[in-house]
Formats: C-alpha cells, sequence, structure tokens
C-alpha cells in the first residue's frame, strides 16, 4: 500500500502518485507509458491519466507494482484493473502481472495450451491469478529462466502440483524442483516447447521458445529509448563471454516476440528480430571486457 506521506515529490498533481518505496523495476512505466516515467533511480507521475483507457493502465501498473509504490485516490479504482490479469499478449501468452519484490519486479508469463499450461517465471502469489488459472485448466509445467525470479514458483507448483523446470546450475534456487535440465544444447521439454540454455547473465540461465513467442528471463530485452535489442553487461553475474556467446547461438532460432523477465517486451518481424539480435552480438563483442 503506497504512502502518501511518502509521495516522491516530483509526481504530477492529482489522482496517481508513486511513493519513496520505489525500486525502480520499469513494471509500470511499461504498462502505463503515458502515465509514469523515469527520473533518477524511480519511477513518477509524470501526467495524471486523461482519458479512461490510460487510467485504466495506471491501475493495471498499480496492481502490478511489486513493492506496493503506487497509489490512488480512488483504490476501489484498481477493481476493475484486477479483471484485466492476466493480461493477453497475443494468442494464449499472457503477462500475469503482479510482479514480485523477490524477483526485483521480474515480468511472468503464462502460456496457455491443449498439453497443459505454462508458467514462465513466477509472479506473486495472488488468489485472483489462482481462480484465473484454474479457469483456464491450472498450470501444468512451471519453467524458472534462472535462480533470480523463481519468487512464489514453489507455492504456485504446490496449489497446481506443477512441475518445476530449472537447469542443475541454477538448483539452489530451487532445489526440490521437479525438473532439472542439463548441459548446453536446447531441449525439447514438450511439443512445441524448447529450452534453450543462455549462460551468461548466470551459469544455468535459459531461455524458453515457444512458437514465435521467445521468454528471455535476463538475457534479452528490447531497449525502448534506442530503439534495439539489449543485453545488460552490469548487470551479467556470471561472464559477459558467454553470455555474448549465447546470444550469437540464438541468432539460430527464429521468433518474434521477446518477453523479458526485466526490460521491455516487443514484436518484430522474423527477419527483423534476426538482423537485431546479430547487430546486438556485434556490439555486445565491443563490450567485452574481462569476466
Ligand atoms: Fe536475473
Amino acid at each position: 500500500m503506497a504512502d502518501r506521506r511518502k509521495r516522491l515529490p516530483n509526481n504530477a498533481a492529482g489522482e496517481f502518485f508513486v511513493d519513496s518505496t520505489c525500486i525502480n523495476c520499469d513494471a509500470c512505466r511499461q504498462l502505463a507509458p503515458a502515465t509514469f516515467d523515469e527520473a533518477g533511480d524511480a519511477s513518477f507521475v509524470r501526467a495524471q491519466p486523461q482519458n479512461i483507457d490510460d487510467r485504466q493502465k495506471a491501475f493495471r501498473a498499480l496492481l502490478a507494482c511489486p513493492v506496493g509504490s503506487i497509489g490512488s485516490d480512488d483504490p476501489a479504482g484498481a477493481r476493475t484493473a484486477l479483471r484485466d490479469f492476466p493480461l493477453p499478449i497475443e494468442d494464449a501468452v499472457y503477462y500475469c502481472g503482479f510482479n514480485s519484490s523477490d524477483s526485483y519486479g521480474a515480468s511472468s508469463y503464462f502460456v496457455q495450451h491443449p498439453e497443459g499450461n505454462w508458467m514462465v517465471d513466477a509472479p506473486r502469489y495472488t488468489e485472483h491469478l489462482v481462480r484465473e488459472f484454474v479457469k483456464r485448466g491450472g498450470i501444468a509445467y512451471i519453467f524458472l529462466t534462472h535462480r533470480d525470479d523463481v519468487a512464489d514458483a514453489s507455492k504456485w507448483a504446490r496449489r497446481f502440483q506443477s512441475r518445476r523446470i530449472i537447469h542443475s546450475l541454477e538448483r539452489s534456487a530451487q532445489p526440490d524442483a521437479e525438473w532439472i535440465i542439463e548441459g548446453t544444447e536446447p531441449i525439447t521439454l514438450a511439443p512445441g516447447f524448447i529450452a534453450i540454455p543462455t549462460p551468461g547473465h548466470t551459469r544455468g540461465h535459459c531461455v524458453l521458445l515457444h512458437e514465435r513467442f521467445l521468454f528471455t528471463g535476463d538475457h534479452l530485452a528490447w531497449n525502448r529509448e534506442h530503439d534495439r535489442l539489449m543485453a545488460w553487461r552490469s548487470k551479467c553475474w556470471y561472464s559477459w563471454s558467454e553470455q555474448v556467446a549465447s546470444m550469437a547461438a540464438l541468432s539460430r532460432s527464429d521468433f518474434e516476440w521477446v518477453l523479458p523477465g526485466h526490460g521491455q517486451r516487443v514484436k518484430l518481424t522474423i527477419a527483423e528480430m534476426r538482423q537485431h539480435v546479430s547487430s546486438l552480438v556485434r556490439r555486445m563483442k565491443a563490450q567485452r571486457w574481462r569476466d
């Protein structure tokens, strides 16, 4: 619950505000870019919503905020936005919302599939999402890209009897995971779902390829400021040279969507995506220094 006494001074006057507990995870700026912006190391309300659509998006941001830093004069207004989650992205792929502070506000996803539904990384455990996932047939698999973004995965697994999938090198973050994958080669987990090991950000980081969708964890995201793909050198915990190699290998895969844990999602054509990945690899190589 946001605290008006901690309201950041640069918020535009009006209904919505961000307080000083913001961790600058970017979730609100992605969900409601007309309302929220970044200043220093926090988000703030740049402009109050001017129409119903932007107000709805601001309430979605309020609900997704992992640390409850967003407040509104009308907390009841969030109820209508609650119904929007999980938020459809395309086809049967959804953004869960309810980002968790345990994963530093990482985004998580849900894929509805006739052979069993998937969760990719985990949101906060909330009864609203439980009800929505029950309606959609539960969660058969929880794919965990890496150790940082497991959040409430064990609670979700317990509730839905899901199989948690994680690489053996990340296992310490989820020691009782039901399915441990190994090695550095892509693994078909189920028809249409391929785990691709992408060591770099962490040693056992993996992305998940499902049809045109690539769930990228903290390996790859879109930089909306420069309109190009990006990887975080300053947040590479294991090996930059390995992350460069992982990125280069990824250019062999075809996908249209990049759906990251942290950072902006994006959809391009397969050809554009290939070009962007190649150009990112070139820039990453230029950034190489001792790991
Ligand atoms: Fe991470």
